[in-house]
Order: C-alpha cells, then structure tokens, then sequence
C-alpha cells in the first residue's frame, strides 16, 4: 500500500507541486480576491524569518497589516524584519522569540500573548521541521512532534480564546501533500517503535496538522480553520533536509511567493473565509485530504483517541490549558 500511495503522490506532485504546477492552477485565479487593506488586523506568522513564512510575512505586512513573526533566531529575526519593513514601509512587524519545539515555552509566550493584546484575527502555524534522527525537546517529546504538532497544538489551543474575540477570525495551518502517503497513527506518537524514518515520521505530522484542522473546525464553529500545502518550493528547509530532492527537482521547484500564495489567499480573502472551516487547500482550491483508494481515512474513535492524547500531553506541560 505504501508503494501505491508513494507513487500516485509522486506523479501527482510532479505534475500539480511543481513551479508549471503553480503557473498552471494560477490561470484560474481571481486576482481581486487579494487585492485588499488589512490595515488594523492582527497576523501571527511563525517561521517567519524564511522561506514560505517570510513571503506570507512580507505580502501581509505590504496590504497593511500588523504582523506578528514568531521566529527561534534572533538574528535572522531582525534581518527579516529589516527586509519586510523598508520593501513595504509598514513599521507594524514585531518579532518574538520562541523555539516552537519547547511545549512549555510555546506556551508561556501565548499565556503572555494573550493577556497583553486585545485581538489577533489571523494564526499562521507555519513553522516546521523535518529532523532525522531521533531527538528529543526539554520535555522529553521527539523534536519533529514537538515542532509540527505538539508546539501547533499548544500555540493554536492557547490562542483559540483571543481568536474568538476577534473580527474574521482565522487559523491556517502549512502542511504538507506528503500527509497524504499516511494514515493517522494513534499508538506512536513519539516515533518510539520500529525504525525511525525522518521522512514519514514528518509526514505523520503533517496528517496530525490536517487531522487538528478538522477537528478543531467542529469545536469551534467561529473561527475558519484551514490547512494547506505550497507545493515544492525552493527553502531553506527543502535544500539542507531534502538536498537529493533539492538537487532532483532544481529549477522546477516554486518560488517561495508561489508558495506562500495560497496562505496568503487563505489569510487575506473574502473567498477564503465563505469556504467551509477544516478543509485542505492546495492553489486556492480545496481538495481531497485523501489520495483515491489510499485507506487513510481515520475513524472518529481514531480521531478522537488522537485528541484526547494531545490534551493530557499539553496539561503536562501547562496549566489549565483547556
Ligand atoms: N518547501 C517546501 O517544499 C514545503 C513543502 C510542504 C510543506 N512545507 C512546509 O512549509 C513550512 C515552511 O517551511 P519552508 O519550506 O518555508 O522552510 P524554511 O524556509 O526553512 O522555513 C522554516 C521556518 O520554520 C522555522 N522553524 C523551524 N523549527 C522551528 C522551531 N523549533 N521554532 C521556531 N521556528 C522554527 C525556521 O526557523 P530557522 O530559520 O531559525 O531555521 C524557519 O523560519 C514548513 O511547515 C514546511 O513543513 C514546505
């Protein structure tokens, strides 16, 4: 079943993933639907210092907005920050400093976030990881978990109260098609059994961010939540953890704005918001969370196991979350 899944995904992503993949679907677009003042909605972007985040960052920041950049690395922080401010003029970019695979620290900076700001209307859960040996955070969770899930999780569900109360609001989550090759696994969240695979382990998480999307929209019916895949883009992430697919696709990779589009379609637009909360979008458009005939589906038994070990983990490492 693997190899059926890994091959359909692979001819998908050579013909949609793609930079032609991109000018293709893009033909289809509305340019109007992002053509809009944001000026006085609030964005919280993590990962924002590169790559796809920092693209999402600078088109927020150049529609007037106020952006929030959650970033680990001080420096690379700042120097994004500098980039942003003088190409869009727009002073209203702050950095914070957290390390997204530290549970308790995420959670500390949103406890703060929270109690010192009226509003955020727009999450960003961008910020991720693919590493490929098994290693663990402070708190004893393996890093990709604790970066892609765990550190979503907590972020996002410390938030969800301020997000309530704020105008239009909204939590987008970067995936990845990769989630597609995989099926929840509810008995293994730590990657603690069998060979650990880097790859599929990120994989796993990512179809635990599609899964949080999901359930999240039937919990809480006022905010949209959406994830979405960019395609294969040119990042930093793709070229130190990927440098054989990095070398493979070259030229054909998108551009970090390619990939940053749908996030930012997802963020800004009215079209955005009209579309039904927890869905997976890829190039503007919805799609299917499932490759045909690829059994990923997950039961609400599944699901809901899923859930329920999220929240003893995060209670854990926090107080009251919940
Ligand atoms: N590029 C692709 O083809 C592709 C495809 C599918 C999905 N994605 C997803 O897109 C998102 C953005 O990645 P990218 O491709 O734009 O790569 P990138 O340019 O390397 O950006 C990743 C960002 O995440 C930050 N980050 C990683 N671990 C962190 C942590 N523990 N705490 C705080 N920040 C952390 C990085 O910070 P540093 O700069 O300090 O490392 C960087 O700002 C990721 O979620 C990735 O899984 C990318």
């Amino acid at each position: 079943m693997s190899l059926y899944r890994n091959a359909i995904w692979f001819m998908n992503g050579i013909h949609q993933y793609t930079r032609k993949g991109y000018e293709t679907a893009s033909k289809d677009f509305e340019p109007k639907d992002v053509d809009v003042s944001v000026v006085g909605r609030s964005f919280m972007i993590t990962g924002a210092n590169s790559g796809i985040g920092m693209a999402t960052a600078m088109a927020i920041a150049k529609k007037g907005g106020t952006v929030h950049m959650v970033c680990r690395n001080k420096d690379k922080a700042e120097e994004a920050r500098s980039d942003i401010v003088s190409e869009s003029g727009n002073m209203e970019v702050y950095i914070h400093i957290v390390d997204m695979s530290e549970t308790q620290k995420v959670w500390e900076f949103a406890e703060a976030f929270k109690r010192q700001h009226l509003s955020l209307n727009v999450l960003i859960n961008n910020a991720g990881c693919m590493v490929h040996k098994r290693e663990v955070n402070a708190g004893g969770l393996e890093k990709n978990f604790a970066t892609n899930t765990m550190g979503v999780y907590i972020l996002t569900q410390t938030l969800i109260p301020l997000l309530q109360k704020s105008r239009d609001p909204r939590v987008i989550t970067v995936t990845s098609g990769g989630m597609l090759v995989q099926k929840l696994i509810v008995n293994d969240l730590q990657s603690e059994k069998g060979f650990f695979d880097g790859v599929m382990v990120y994989a796993q998480n990512k179809r635990q961010q599609v899964v949080l999307t999901e359930q999240w929209a039937k919990a809480y019916p006022v905010i949209h939540f959406s994830a979405m895949h960019p395609g294969w883009v040119d990042t930093p992430a793709v070229s130190t953890s990927m440098p054989q697919f990095h070398h493979m696709m070259g030229e054909r990779l998108r551009s970090v704005e390619q990939g940053a589009d749908t996030v930012v379609w997802l963020a800004l637009s009215r079209a955005a918001a009209r579309k039904r909360s927890g869905q997976f979008f890829q190039d503007r458009a919805s799609i299917p969370a499932h490759l045909p005939l690829a059994w990923t589906q997950s039961s609400a038994e599944e699901n809901h196991c899923f859930m329920t070990q999220l929240e003893t983990l995060a209670k854990s490492f926090t107080h009251n979350l919940m």
